[in-house]
């Protein structure tokens, strides 16, 4: 079967941008950009199809039931349509909607079979843009979106977080670190994600060290909880 793929995901790129126009900086097309071009490099010389992670890293967040009021269904069934009104092959966009529908780190938290390459790398992508130097600007975005305090020594992080303390999103930015981003590091899926994820981690943990001496505070809170 012959379809013009650019086309397609020019079409796509639109799409994406004319609805993450008013987007918050954590998730805005320069995210999707990111996750687009970590995702292609992650996809070098991997036995899969580059143009459903193409479409998938383009359509990632859209799904997203964060930007639809907390419902799951509705970001989905907006994906399908528009995938079927630029007339994407039905196979195709079945992938697509399955990568959304498992690729955020909530979704841990549940039992899920399906797994496929392109969604594995899809979301070392993606956990990729939640550490290191951009993660931080990330994590500290969200808190202030929130109202969150930086950090509060009277508050633990939470090591055993559920899906539903994890999306209220309350606690202090610091906290943030121990309850995801330091863990990504061990969650990901391919070995040049790790590598990468390995640098970013560094740098996490040397910025944390030197906030605590700024802030001076006692890291032992943190680091034994
Ligand atoms: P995902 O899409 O993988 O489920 P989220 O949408 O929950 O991830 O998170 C988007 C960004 O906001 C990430 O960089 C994440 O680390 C950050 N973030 C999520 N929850 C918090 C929080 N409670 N405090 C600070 N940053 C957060
Ligand atoms: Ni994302």
């Amino acid at each position: 079967m012959s379809f013009d793929k650019d086309e397609m995901l020019d079409k796509t790129k639109n799409y994406v941008k004319a609805q993450l126009l008013d987007a918050e900086p954590g998730h805005d097309w320069l995210h999707v950009q990111r996750v687009h071009d970590t995702a292609m490099l992650l996809a070098e010389g991997e036995n899969v199809d580059h143009f459903v992670i193409q479409l998938g890293a383009y359509l990632h967040d859209i799904g997203d039931a964060k930007f639809n009021n907390g419902n799951e269904k509705i970001g989905i069934s907006k994906i399908a349509s528009f995938l079927h009104s630029i007339a994407v092959p039905e196979m195709i966009i079945d992938s697509v909607i399955k990568i959304v529908e498992h690729i955020s780190f909530r979704k841990h938290f549940e039992h899920s079979d399906y797994r496929s390459r392109e969604l594995e790398i899809l979301q070392d992508a993606d956990r990729l843009d939640a550490i290191g130097a951009i993660g931080i600007a990330r994590a500290f975005s969200f808190g202030a979106y929130k109202g969150n305090p930086f950090y509060d020594p009277q508050k633990k992080p939470d090591q055993n977080i559920n899906k539903k303390t994890y999306i209220k999103g309350s606690a202090p930015t610091i906290n943030h670190f121990y309850e995801k981003l330091l863990k990504l590091k061990s969650m990901m899926n391919t070995s040049r994600g790790r590598m990468m994820a390995t640098d970013r981690h560094r740098f996490m943990v040397n910025y944390l060290r030197q906030f605590y001496r700024e802030a001076n505070i006692d890291h032992s809170i943190y680091e034994n909880s």
